[in-house]
């Protein structure tokens, strides 16, 4: 969608739909005055009023639209009534809508513009891809946003929200895609495709040369399947500028089954989004290379297809990981930690300043925090500290968990170094227990993904049914804090 910020009076001009929003009680503007009756609309969040208006210069249509509470407008009020916004021009098949937001509001302009933008184009997401015959909609392909003043400062922050939707999209194609085509091959040549659309260096290694190099962790989970596994690494910029280096790992598990320890079938389709955390290193890579940001940023993707098989891993099987370290197999559905083993271990050749790593690890997850925060534990409380910043910053919420040594005693085993289970109890802290073995003394965060992937409905305005992308948002929000 092209987005233009004007500094004018949106009432003044003319448009086929002109979204006014505004706080609670806040005035209406003279032009409107008896246009409807007052207490028709009270301006409370998401509500909106379709209007009429008659003369020359002025819209054909005005869409009153509720920001809530004056004062309490958050950046994630602006990305909602984007949507809002956007989804009614779409409904109304408006090629080009006006939104103004009220003069009183107190957001930065850049924020406001970037969350704008996020707003209206993650509204109008759909996954349609698989439809021979799409249902016919007008598509929404410009909007103008006009404000008061500090115009250059939205629309630098209307590129960047766009930058960012682009990869929130990459994101949720890739986690909506079914696992059929969405392989670990075809996640491999996404990365080579953004390599070479962005500029960053990309290698993919094949299971021949996972063999040969001993990632064992990686190959155990997908011998079981006919697809290949795939170790897929990502690098943009270089240290060499004294940039700081940031390691992204996500679990790309391209369909879990839950292999010999088999899942049941009720709702197994959704298990097509494993590799949510993938898609949004990915999908993040993708706008750090269309931003060029200043900063060494390597995204590191672990794929395999977790299947029940002649040739699958099995309870009871243990595997020497990449980094030497043994591990007990006692259930084959707790797959993601091992294939994360080899790439949290494989992250600390850089030297990096922090290393993220993102899976839908854990129902244990969605259990403790259920679909409105991603869980976190880690090593480090300052790059703690800074996604929880982004987090609200991005509404890609987290929320912290402890990761004591007891919990990381949980996961030892009795005749190797560790199993992959440690029961029912504290199942998510006891995966992120796991990890923290593979990734030295380095700055680490584990997000775990797996209740905040995926909604079966859209529970905010920007979100549709299926993959929600997150993640991308969240680590463009965590990289950019460290430019400049
Ligand atoms: N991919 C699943 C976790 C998951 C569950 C993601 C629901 C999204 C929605 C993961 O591989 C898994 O199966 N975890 C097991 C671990 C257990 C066997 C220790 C789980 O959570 O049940
Ligand atoms: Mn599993
Ligand atoms: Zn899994």
């Amino acid at each position: 969608m092209q987005i233009s910020v004007r500094v004018g009076d949106m009432l003044r001009e003319p448009a086929d739909l002109a979204v006014l929003a505004m706080f609670e009680d806040m005035a209406l503007p003279p032009a409107l005055s008896g246009l409807l009756e007052p207490g028709d609309f009270a301006g409370k969040a998401k509500q909106s009023l379709l209007l009429y208006p008659r003369g020359a210069a002025v819209p054909r249509r005005l869409l009153l639209l509720g920001l809530g509470k004056a004062g309490s407008l958050s950046l994630d009020g602006v990305r909602q009534a984007a949507a809002l916004a956007a989804q009614k021009a779409q409904d109304l098949k408006v090629a080009a809508f006006s939104f103004a937001l009220p003069a009183s509001m107190s957001l930065a302009a850049a924020a406001a513009g970037q969350a704008f933008a996020e707003g209206a184009e993650l509204g109008l997401y759909s996954f349609l891809r698989y439809k021979t015959s799409p249902s016919e909609s007008a598509d929404v392909t410009a909007a103008t946003l006009f404000v008061d003043a500090d115009a250059d400062l939205f629309q630098s922050g209307v590129a960047v929200g766009l930058a960012v939707s682009g990869g929130v999209a990459l994101a949720r194609d890739l986690a909506n895609g079914p696992g059929n085509d969405i392989t670990p091959t075809a996640l491999g040549e996404t990365a080579i495709d953004l390599g070479e659309r962005h500029g960053f260096r990309v290698t993919v290694l094949d299971k021949a040369q996972l063999t040969e190099q001993g990632f064992h962790g990686i190959l155990a989970v997908g011998q079981g399947s006919a697809q290949e596994p795939r170790f897929i690494v990502m690098e943009h910029g270089s240290a060499a500028e004294g940039a700081p280096t940031v390691c992204l790992v996500g679990k790309g598990i391209t369909f879990d089954t839950g292999g010999i320890s088999i899942k049941p079938a009720a709702n197994m389709d959704d298990m097509k989004m494993d590799m949510g955390g993938a898609a949004a290193v990915l999908g993040a890579m993708q706008v750090v290379g269309e931003l060029k940001l200043p900063l060494h940023v390597v995204g590191i993707v672990c794929s395999a297809e977790n299947m029940p098989s002649a040739t699958a891993y099995k309870p009871g099987d243990i595997i020497r990981t990449l980094s030497g370290k043994t591990v007990e197999v006692l259930n084959t559905d707790a797959e993601g930690r091992i294939v994360l083993a080899d790439g949290l271990f494989y992250a600390q050749r850089y030297s990096p300043a922090a290393i993220v790593d993102l899976a839908t690890l854990t129902g244990a997850i969605m259990v403790a925090l259920g679909p409105h925060a991603i869980g976190m534990m880690g090593t480090s409380q300052d790059l703690a500290d800074r996604l929880a910043a982004a987090g609200e910053t991005t509404s890609e919420r987290v929320w912290q968990l402890p990761l004591w040594d007891e919990y990381r005693d949980m996961m030892k085993s009795e005749i190797a170094d560790l199993k992959n289970t440690g029961g029912r109890f504290g199942g998510a802290i006891t995966a992120g227990g796991f990890l923290s073995a593979f990734v030295g003394d380095h700055p680490w965060v584990h997000l775990d993904i797996a209740g905040t992937a995926w909604v079966e409905r859209a529970t905010r305005p920007y979100y549709a049914r299926g993959a929600t992308g997150i993640g991308v948002r969240l680590l463009v929000e965590l990289l950019r804090g460290y430019v400049g």
